[in-house]
């Protein structure tokens, strides 16, 4: 069998091999791009959910201990919350979740309602507009730096080092905008550790547990590091995904637009239908383990696949079709479940939310500039996302 992620067809359309193999089990052995390593490959939504609490490790720092040994990768970002397993995450997830804060991200609703105004704030009806480079991307890092309290004259500078590190292959640029980015995080909670403000880092600073347990330096550092990688391109590809199915569908934009209160319903339904992160972050099994009666051989690297597992039949009957009024579309898995379920949830929810509502709002014809097949889409395992979305206003 061939690497199924080896084809340049799997990142324009993934869903038919994802199909395929889910057809075949939705737990598969696979080879890898080169074929020299075979992973799991979770497809099935109820093996999906298993495998998200099942006995798999997230360490990865274990996992390559002997195969990465020619990278320089910055700790704070080759190691953080999303690569450790309890007791550490336990700790480190619950007291993130005492400085981030529903009431902290309800809060921000009004600023990231203003910053998308003031992006499209020029555009005009009929106007060309690629929303990708002009909307969907810089609006969550922007969003993420106001959060942690990163001066705006900074911004740019943290905007192309995180998209740097997100540079398919690319060792060289990914390891120095790793460094690039924690020297400057570095400096940045030096400042707000003399001054504080009202930003969360300067909240996760100070945050400690009825024990007065606190986070680390280290433990900050790869903290603020991780908020914005996790938050920047996954609601990038949120956006774009949620934005071109409509205009696919503009039965549904209509719909939208002339009730902006289902917008919110809605958000569910198309993040189920194309799952901005498509496969998880590595998982590995330390020992065998048994996922919806397939054996998971002991050493394993594992792919849990969201985006497969949200077009499961056996949960979503017609998964391939957009249907906004699906009644169980809110148990998609495209933030993740169990212990690692994305802690941004709330905040890229009101994003795409927001954009949707101003887009629509503002520009009622939005629609493709180029014929959808010339669409080009981004050579991520991880992120399903667009690489340009060119619109008419
Ligand atoms: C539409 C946008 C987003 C999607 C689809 C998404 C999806 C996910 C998924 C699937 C995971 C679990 C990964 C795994 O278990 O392997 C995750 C984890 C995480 N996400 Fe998000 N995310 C989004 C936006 C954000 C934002 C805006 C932030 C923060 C500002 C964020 C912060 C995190 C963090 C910190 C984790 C790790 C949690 C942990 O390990 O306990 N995400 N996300």
């Amino acid at each position: 069998m061939t690497s199924p992620f080896a084809e340049p067809a799997f990142y324009t359309d993934r869903y038919p091999t994802y199909a395929a193999l889910r057809a075949t089990s939705p737990v598969l052995q696979v080879p890898l791009e080169h074929g020299a390593t075979i992973a799991t490959v979770v497809t099935g939504y109820d093996a999906a959910r298993q495998a998200f609490t099942a006995p798999l490790s997230k360490n990865t720092g274990a996992y390559f201990a002997d195969k990465r040994s020619n990278r320089s990768l910055h700790p704070a970002v080759a190691r953080s919350m999303l690569t450790v397993d309890p007791p550490e995450h336990t700790r480190l997830r619950r007291l993130v979740t005492k400085a981030f804060t529903p009431a902290r991200v309800n809060a921000l609703r009004p600023y990231i309602r203003s910053l998308a105004e003031q992006f499209v704030g020029l555009w005009e009806p009929g106007d060309e507009v690629n929303l990708v480079e002009e909307l969907a991307g810089p609006l969550p890092v922007t969003v993420i730096c106001q959060l942690l309290g990163v001066p705006p004259s900074d911004r740019d500078a943290i905007r192309s080092w995180s998209t740097d590190l997100f540079a398919s292959g690319d060792h060289q640029r990914i390891d120095a905008a790793s460094h690039a980015l924690a020297g400057y995080m570095t400096e940045l909670i030096a400042a707000k550790r003399a001054h504080p403000d009202h930003s969360l880092l300067a909240d996760l600073i100070a945050v400690h547990d009825d024990d007065a347990d606190r986070l680390s330096e280290g433990e900050l550092l790869s903290l603020a590091v991780l908020l914005l990688v996790a938050g920047h391109e996954t609601t990038t590809a949120g956006i774009g995904n949620a934005v071109l199915a409509l205009i696919l569908h503009p039965v549904d934009l209509k719909h939208l637009r002339t009730s902006p209160h289902c917008i919110p319903g809605a958000v569910d339904e198309l993040l189920r239908y194309d799952s901005p992160v498509s496969i998880a972050t590595l998982r590995w099994a330390p020992d065998a383990v048994d996922l919806s009666g397939s054996q998971v051989p002991s050493g394993s690297p594992v792919f849990v696949c969201p985006g497969a597992a949200n077009r499961d039949p056996l949960r979503f009957p017609d998964p391939d079709r957009l249907d906004l009024d699906r009644a169980n579309a809110a148990s998609h898995i495209a933030f993740g479940h169990g212990i690692h379920r994305c802690l941004g949830a709330p905040l890229a929810r009101a994003e795409v939310e927001i954009v949707l509502g101003v887009l629509l709002e503002r520009f009622p014809g939005l629609q493709l500039a180029i014929p959808a097949e010339q669409l080009a889409w981004r050579r991520s395992r991880l992120v399903r996302g667009l690489e340009a979305l060119p619109v008419r206003l």
